[in-house]
C-alpha cells in the first residue's frame, strides 16, 4: 500500500512534528562517528524549512531504557545538525516537559527544534498514551522518516501517529519503502539476495521470505558453520548459533523445493586465532581442521559468488561475509562489496542494509556507488521478511 507523501505536503505556516531516526554510533567521547543516518534526513528537513514550515524533531538514541543518561543525550545531534542544515536548531533538555513546551510555542517558521532522546521516557517504548498524546501536542501534522525505527510500535512511531489526520511518510522513509518494495514486488531478475553477519537469529524470516522470491540466496558469515553443522560437517571452533539448529535444517528442507537456489560457501579463511595474530590457511568447508575457526569466504567462493552477482538485475545484501573489521578477514566482504558495484554501474539497482554491510562499503568507499543504503539495519530485515512495519501501518494511505 502507498503511503502519503510529505512531498504533497505544502508545509507553509505548518509546525511540522517529524519521526527521524538519530540513532548515529558515537565514540568514547561522544563524537558521532557516522552522521549517515542525519544527512538523509535532511530532504525532509529542507522541504518543511524551505516551504515555510517549521519542525519539531524526535528521535531515540540507544537504549537508555526510560531513564534519564547524559551519555545518551541528543545534544552531539543537535550540534552536527547545526553544521549540516543551515538553519536555526534549538534543542530542548526534556520531550514532553517544560523546556520542550517553551522552545516549541517560541518556534518561528524556518526554524528546527530538536527534543531530548525520547528513551528517556518509558512511555515511549511502552507506547504509553498520555506520552504519546503530549508528544502529539508539539506538532499540527505529523511525518515519519524514521525508517530504521520502523519496526518499533512505540509512542512516537505508532501512538503519536494516530492523534493526526495528516500522517505522512517523509522522503526518506519514501525512498526506503519504494527500493525495499520494489524488490519484493517486481524485481527485474535474475534477482539475487546475499545474507550475512554472525547470527541466525534475526535473519529467519527473511531467509525464508526471500528463498521463494528470489533467484539466488547467497549465505555468508559466521552464521554459516550453523548451516555446515546441520548438513553434518565438522566446524571446528566455528561460531556455532546452537539454538538455531532447528530452524536451519527448516531452511535447508524449504530450499529444495523453494524459486530461490540456496548456494553456500565452498570454501573458508580458517584461524587459530580471532584476531590477525594466529596463523591462517583457506580449506574447503568439508576440511576445517579442530581447533581452528572460520572468519572470511575463501577465493572459490568469492569467484562463484561475484558470478552469480554479475550476472544479477536485482541485488539485496544484508551483513558481511567474514570479520571484516579485522583486515585480513576482510577479503570477501571486499570483493562481493567490489561485485555488487560492478553490476550497479552494469544497470543492476542494488540495495544494501544493515550497519555492518554499510559500514563495510563505507570503509571501502563504495557507499557512493550503491543504488540505495538503506538507513534501516533491523527495519529493512523485517521488511524483506514480509512483515507489516507498524511504523508504516500508522501512516495514511497515499
Ligand atoms: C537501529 O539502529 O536499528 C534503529 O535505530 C532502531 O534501534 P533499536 O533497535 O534500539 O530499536
Ligand atoms: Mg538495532
Amino acid at each position: 500500500m502507498k503511503k502519503a507523501s510529505l512531498a504533497q505536503l505544502d508545509p507553509r505556516g505548518r509546525r511540522v512534528l517529524m519521526r527521524v531516526d538519530f540513532n548515529v554510533p558515537m565514540d568514547a567521547n561522544r563524537v558521532i562517528t557516522d552522521d549517515t543516518r542525519i544527512r538523509a534526513a535532511l530532504p525532509s528537513i529542507r522541504h518543511v524549512l524551505d516551504g515555510g514550515g517549521s519542525l519539531v524533531l524526535m528521535s531515540h538514541l540507544g537504549r537508555p531504557k526510560g531513564q534519564i543518561k547524559p551519555e545518551y543525550s541528543l545534544r552531539p545531534v543537535a550540534d552536527r545538525l547545526v553544521e549540516l542544515v543551515s538553519a536555526p536548531v534549538k534543542f530542548a533538555e526534556d520531550t514532553v516537559g517544560p523546556d520542550a513546551e517553551a522552545k516549541r510555542q517560541g518556534l518561528q517558521p524556518g526554524e528546527i527544534l530538536l527534543l531530548e532522546n525520547l528513551r528517556f521516557q518509558a512511555g515511549e517504548t511502552a507506547n504509553e498514551p498520555a506520552f504519546a498524546a503530549a508528544l502529539a501536542a508539539h506538532g499540527d501534522v505529523y511525518v515519519n522518516d524514521a525508517f530504521g525505527a520502523a519496526h518499533r510500535a512505540h509512542a512516537s512511531t505508532v501512538g503519536a501517529a494516530a492523534h493526526f489526520d495528516e500522517r505522512y511518510a517523509g522522503l526518506l522513509m519514501q525512498r526506503e519503502l519504494d527500493f525495499l518494495g520494489g524488490l519484493l514486488a517486481d524485481p527485474a531478475r535474475p534477482f539475487t539476495a546475499i545474507l550475512g553477519g554472525a547470527k541466525v537469529e534475526g535473519k529467519v524470516d527473511v531467509m525464508r521470505n526471500l528463498l521463494d522470491r528470489v533467484d539466488y540466496l547467497l549465505l555468508g558469515g559466521g552464521m554459516i558453520f550453523t548451516f555446515f553443522k546441520v548438513a553434518g560437517l565438522s566446524i571446528g571452533d566455528s561460531l556455532l548459533d546452537a539454538a538455531s539448529l532447528d530452524i536451519v535444517a527448516q531452511i535447508r528442507e524449504q530450499s529444495r523445493s523453494s524459486r530461490g537456489k540456496l548456494i553456500l560457501p565452498t570454501d573458508v579463511v580458517v584461524a587459530t586465532d580471532f584476531s590477525d595474530r594466529g596463523e591462517r590457511q583457506t580449506v574447503l568447508v568439508s576440511d576445517i581442521p579442530d581447533g581452528w575457526q572460520g572468519l572470511d569466504v575463501g577465493p572459490q567462493t568469492v569467484a562463484a559468488f561475484g558470478e552469480i552477482v554479475a550476472g544479477s538485475r536485482s541485488i539485496f545484501w544484508n551483513g558481511p561475509l567474514g570479520v571484516f573489521e579485522i583486515p585480513v578477514f576482510a577479503a570477501g566482504t571486499r570483493a562481493l562489496g567490489e561485485a555488487v558495484v560492478r553490476a550497479t554501474t552494469a544497470g543492476a539497482v542494488s540495495v544494501v542494509g544493515g550497519g555492518d554491510s554499510v559500514a563495510a562499503l563505507n570503509q571501502l568507499g563504495l557507499a557512493d556507488r550503491i543504488s540505495h543504503i538503506s538507513t534501516g539495519g533491523g527495519a529493512s530485515l523485517e521488511f524483506m521478511g514480509g512483515r507489516e512495519l507498524p511504523g508504516v501501518s500508522a501512516l495514511r494511505d497515499a
